[in-house]
């Protein structure tokens, strides 16, 4: 089911205290302009953990399945990230999230 990127945007509230995605600017979490197709860790301008950025070596790319599976627990699903965010629950918000991301991706 396609998510909705209007709905998105208010779910997204929770992510801008730390990230950017309309912009290219990195917050205290790395800007989310661009990622859906990207490696982890591998904005050029941020300093990731060396989890994050061993993730991306080992393969890992963001898509919508990658996302939907870091986003429900972050800390969980990838030992030794720095980002402090206990997760989302409800499968439609992160459909509607990426739907939002979406709109900044290529
Ligand atoms: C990393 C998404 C909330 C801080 C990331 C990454 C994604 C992401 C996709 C990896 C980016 C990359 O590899 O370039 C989100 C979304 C959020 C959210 C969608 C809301 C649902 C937060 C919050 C904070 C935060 C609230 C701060 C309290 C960080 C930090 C990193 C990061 C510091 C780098 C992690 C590391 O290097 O291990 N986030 N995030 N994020 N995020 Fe978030």
């Amino acid at each position: 089911q396609e998510g909705d990127a209007a709905a998105g945007a208010i779910v997204f509230k929770k992510c801008a205290i730390c990230h950017a995605a309309d912009t290219d600017t990195n917050k205290v979490g790395p800007s989310l302009q661009g990622v859906i197709g990207r490696a982890a860790g591998t904005h050029p301008d941020f300093k990731y953990s060396a989890a994050m950025v061993d993730a991306g070596k080992g393969g890992l790319v963001w898509d919508e399945a990658t996302l939907r599976d870091y986003l429900h627990n972050p800390k969980a699903k990838l030992k030794g990230t720095k980002m402090v965010f206990a997760g989302l629950k409800d499968d439609t918000d992160i459909s509607n999230l990426l739907a939002y991301l979406k709109q900044y991706s290529p």
